[in-house]
């Protein structure tokens, strides 16, 4: 009898594993039956956009975070395939910093090569995930959701790739409820227009906080204020960006702020980030994390400590992405395949104390990503993942890190040269904050 293997989630990082599976296949290795739930009609995870914010058509969460007019935050020669370049992809190289939609086209590309769609059951969503000790193996509980079918199916081993930026952390502010415009949290903000002539207040100062304040000033937000609960963001902010410490109270117009200070908003956005979820996993199985680059309770940072055949994908907080997710799924599969050993449940508890002294020996962002960057080249090194230059990227990050530095409105407009073929990125044609129409046929323009 086959193996049987289920994974969870179509997003980047359940995708890397289905093309790691095949890739062994193709390769001639004989591969176990892979099963993959993905509760959305379509494969992407993120980066499948949708409209909708709350419940879906099925009256499941949106699992969707992104916004119409995201941009790639980092330079994509952070995160580019091994084994797809996007020259590959698109036949030319391309600029550094991609529009959602063509990130999707790219990650969409290499698993139409593989021919891997016909392992995903799509509007499946896994219900529930139990661990039989009699026999070794996991019932997973999945609902088809267009037949509106409950069922069951038993596996050898369950990855779990269902994100980790979905399910939103959202604080309480005094006065919330009786505050006379809109609050929302980032996972639910689509459309920068909405906010035109408005003046908003942000609640955060990581990613979203910057990205979303930056597209609302794009689109023509009259004023942005980010309130801030550790400090200040400090970039060199346009004339009508303002940043405050954190907010105390609204009352149904006002924002009164911890200096004493005001201002009169028209929304606010709750830029606080999210909550590692798992709502079909059991207590012995639940991974409980903060976001960070060691996770706990992950050997190796994917295989679950107090049982080796559940693995997770994509759960640290993100430096690297798509080429990290596939040093993680390279290598589950060999674990799997029996080609990697898994050592006892002491050593693979020391691992993760181990890995978290390492993290926390770090002193600031470049430690951070040199520690991401490691942890990626000590997995590729155990698998057949082409291997490539992971300081090169590296370097890309810390290039992105001074342009944001320099102008947090233009760091867009640089351009890096690929680790994975030496081809240096076209600049783009139109400057980011002239981009308004930035859909995959203007961005491939150039
Ligand atoms: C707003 C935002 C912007 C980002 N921008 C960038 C960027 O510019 N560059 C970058 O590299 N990264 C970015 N990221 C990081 C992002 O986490 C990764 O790029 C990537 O999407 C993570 O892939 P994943 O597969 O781990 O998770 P996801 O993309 O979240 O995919 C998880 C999949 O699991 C499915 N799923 C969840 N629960 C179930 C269930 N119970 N049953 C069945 N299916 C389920 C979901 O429907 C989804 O398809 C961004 C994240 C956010 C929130
Ligand atoms: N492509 C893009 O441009 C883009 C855009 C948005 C997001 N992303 C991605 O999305 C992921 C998540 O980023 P994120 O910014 O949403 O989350 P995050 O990085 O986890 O940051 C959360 C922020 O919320 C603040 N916060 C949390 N609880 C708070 C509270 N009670 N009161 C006040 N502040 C609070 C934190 O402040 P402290 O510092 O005080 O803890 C922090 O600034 C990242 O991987 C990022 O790369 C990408």
């Amino acid at each position: 009898m086959k193996k049987r293997v289920a994974v969870i989630g179509a997003g980047p990082s359940g995708l890397a594993q289905l093309r790691a599976f095949q890739s062994a296949a193709a390769k001639g290795a004989e591969i176990p039956e892979v099963v993959c739930f993905e509760k959305q009609e379509n494969w992407g995870g993120l980066w499948n956009y949708t409209w909708r914010t709350g419940l879906d058509e099925f009256g499941e969460p949106v699992h969707g975070s992104m916004y119409r007019y995201l941009w790639s935050n980092g330079p994509k020669e952070g995160l580019e395939f091994a084994d797809y370049s996007f020259e590959e992809h698109f036949g030319k190289q391309i600029g550094s910093y991609p529009p959602r939609a063509v990130l999707f086209d790219y990650i969409e590309g290499r698993v139409k090569k593989a021919g891997v769609r016909d392992w995903i059951r799509f509007c499946t969503t896994v219900r529930f995930v139990r661990y039989n000790e009699q026999t070794g193996q996991f019932t997973v509980t999945a609902h088809d959701l267009k037949a509106d079918r409950m069922y069951d199916e038993v596996f050898d081993h369950v990855i779990v790739a269902s994100g980790h930026f979905s399910t939103p952390n959202v604080p309480e502010f005094p006065g919330f409820a009786t505050f006379g415009g809109r609050v929302l949290h980032a996972h639910d903000f689509r459309d920068a227009m909405e906010f035109k002539g408005k003046d908003i207040l942000i609640v955060g100062t990581s990613y979203s906080a910057e990205d979303i304040g930056s597209q609302c000033w794009k689109y023509g937000a009259k004023s942005i204020t980010v309130a801030h609960r550790t400090a200040p963001m400090g970039y060199d902010w346009p004339s009508n960006w303002q940043e405050v410490p954190i907010l105390e109270r609204v009352d149904e117009t006002t924002a009164y702020f911890k200096d004493g200070t005001q201002a009169k908003v028209d929304a606010i956005i709750l830029c606080t980030g999210y909550k590692h979820h798992f709502p079909f996993l059991p207590d012995d199985l639940r991974l409980k994390t903060r976001n960070r680059l060691a996770a706990a309770d992950l050997y190796k940072g994917v295989v679950w400590v107090k049982n080796p055949k559940l693995f997770y994908i994509g759960m640290q907080d993100q430096w690297f992405t798509f080429n990290m997710f596939d040093a993680q799924g390279w290598w589950v599969r060999d674990a799997i395949m029996g080609r990697i050993t898994i050592p006892d449940e002491a050593a693979r508890a020391k691992d993760v104390v181990d890995r978290v002294a390492a993290e926390d020996a770090g002193k600031d962002a470049h430690d951070a990503i040199h520690y991401q960057g490691d942890y990626v080249k000590e997995l590729i090194a155990e698998t057949d993942y082409p291997p490539f230059d992971v300081d090169g990227a590296c370097e890309a990050f810390f290039a992105w890190k001074e342009h944001k530095a320099k102008d947090i409105m233009t760091f867009r407009d640089n351009a890096y040269a690929s680790v994975m073929t030496g081809t240096m990125a076209p600049l783009h044609h139109t400057p980011w904050k002239d981009a308004l129409e930035d859909s995959m046929d203007s961005y491939l323009r150039n």
